[in-house]
């Protein structure tokens, strides 16, 4: 039996402490933890000790594109993030809307096993919008949440079937707000920015049309709906009205969109074109607020890898999506944490316990305590660190945050009591 210990951790940021893992499983913690004995020990310094993160929403692009990222870097992207299970989006090529397919993301990630990768499944066949995939059989292959990210169910009756077989199944049905005939050819926000550069705009109504529409529909037909990647202030105030109703309607916020405004198009720099896009300085700030008070639930990454043959073109050609694994634990402290706004507790809650509530995750965003999975993230708070889409895991390099200097990073990450990233030695 091999043990491994971590000496001088800060759980949450508080008291420092000793911990002994065991056999994937956390079997001493305290102060005075005599860790002597173990095969391998980290000095963790008084650095801060989170669960392992989990993200709700990424795009791994296996099966399909391959040459941009796949089920293996984007595990070790995730690992190096803090991340111990990640929820891949469906809008591969295939599709993955049946449950062989399903399966074999699965296998993969464990073969691979850096990170619990968890397959989404389709809501409507080949992401089309026209039919229904089996939501039943899916939800038996590892399938607990069900989107056409990338797209949205625009078709409310189609919408309304999807809501009541995830009820009738019990899985999530996340929603990518946005009425499609709105936003044809728009590649930026709607707003002074995007006029002034001749940027085709997407209006806020866009998505929060369908934001009503899918609260009313879940407050009629029940289920869990989630919004993904919420972007403006009219959003925030639909999802507190929901809430208020009592709607079973959860909701995640990018980094991108806490930290980001559209005046970064300035440039035409194809890497800020996202979907949904960057919006101005009065949604970041009711979408900070949101998610201090919990109206948003989680962050999500939404990590996008694409090449640079879609990303190095005109701003209008380029193709909607950012990295965002390696950099968003780093965007979420200097939003939050660096300027006294949260500390830890909140991180740990917005970007591991949430979300493995959210999915119903048994054994991830779990307390630091004995007896629980050594599903674990050691931040150096302030390790001051640029970032470079050259030197992440991740295949592709379309980082927003190219050239940025951060201070938070994560440097040791355990999946059940295993090393899956480390850029400290042991002992
Ligand atoms: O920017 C985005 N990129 N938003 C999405 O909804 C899809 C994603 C992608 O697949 O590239
Ligand atoms: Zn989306």
């Amino acid at each position: 039996m091999t043990t491994l210990a971590l000496l001088d951790a800060r759980p949450y940021g508080e008291d420092k402490v000793n911990i002994l893992i065991e056999n994937g499983v956390i079997a001493q913690l305290g102060a005075d933890v005599d860790v002597s004995a173990a095969d391998a020990t980290y000095d963790c310094a008084g650095k801060v000790l989170l669960p392992g993160l989990v993200d709700m929403h990424v795009h791994l692009r296996e099966p399909g594109r391959e040459d941009t990222e796949t089920i293996a870097t984007g595990s070790d992207a995730a690992a190096r993030g803090g991340f111990t299970a990640v929820f891949t989006m469906a809008n591969t090529n295939p599709v993955i809307d049946q449950p062989f397919l399903a399966d074999a993301v699965w296998d993969k990630g464990q073969a691979h096993g850096t990170c619990d990768v968890y397959p989404v499944g389709s809501i409507t066949q080949g992401l089309r919008g026209e039919q229904l995939t089996e939501i039943g059989l899916m939800s038996r292959s590892h399938v607990r949440m069900f989107s056409d990210d990338g797209k949205c169910v625009n078709d409310p009756q189609l919408m309304r079937r999807a809501i009541e077989y995830a009820k009738a199944y019990d899985v999530l049905l996340a929603q990518h707000a946005e009425d499609h005939r709105m936003t044809e050819g728009a590649c930026a926000h709607e707003g002074e920015t995007g006029a002034r550069l001749g940027l085709r705009g997407w209006p806020r109504v866009a998505e929060e049309s369908i934001v009503a529409r899918d609260a009313i529909m879940t407050r009629d037909y029940g289920g869990r709906l989630h919004i993904c990647h919420a972007s403006t202030e009219g959003t925030v105030e639909l999802l507190r009205w929901a809430k208020a109703q009592g709607i079973n309607v959860t909701a995640e916020v990018t980094p991108h969109h806490l930290l980001m405004t559209d005046e970064k198009l300035e440039t035409y720099d194809g890497n800020f074109r996202v979907n949904p896009p960057l919006r101005e300085v009065r949604d970041t700030h009711a979408l900070r607020e949101a998610l201090f008070d919990g109206t948003v639930d989680v962050v999500a990454t939404d990590h996008a890898p694409h090449g640079s043959e879609d990303k190095c073109v005109e701003f209008e050609h380029a193709k909607p999506g950012m990295l965002g694994l390696e950099t968003s634990l780093a965007v979420i402290s200097q939003v939050f944490v660096e300027p006294g706004l949260a500390d830890w507790r909140f991180v740990a809650k917005v970007m591991s316990e949430r979300p493995a509530q959210i999915l119903k995750l048994a054994d991830q965003g779990r307390p630091i305590a004995v007896g629980e999975p050594a599903n674990l993230a050691l931040v150096n708070p302030s390790a001051a660190w640029t970032a470079r889409g050259t030197e992440m895991a991740s295949k592709a390099s379309n980082t927003p945050y190219e050239g940025m200097d951060f201070a938070a990073r994560v440097e040791l990450t355990l999946l059940r009591g295993t090393v899956t990233h480390s850029s400290i030695e042991s002992n």
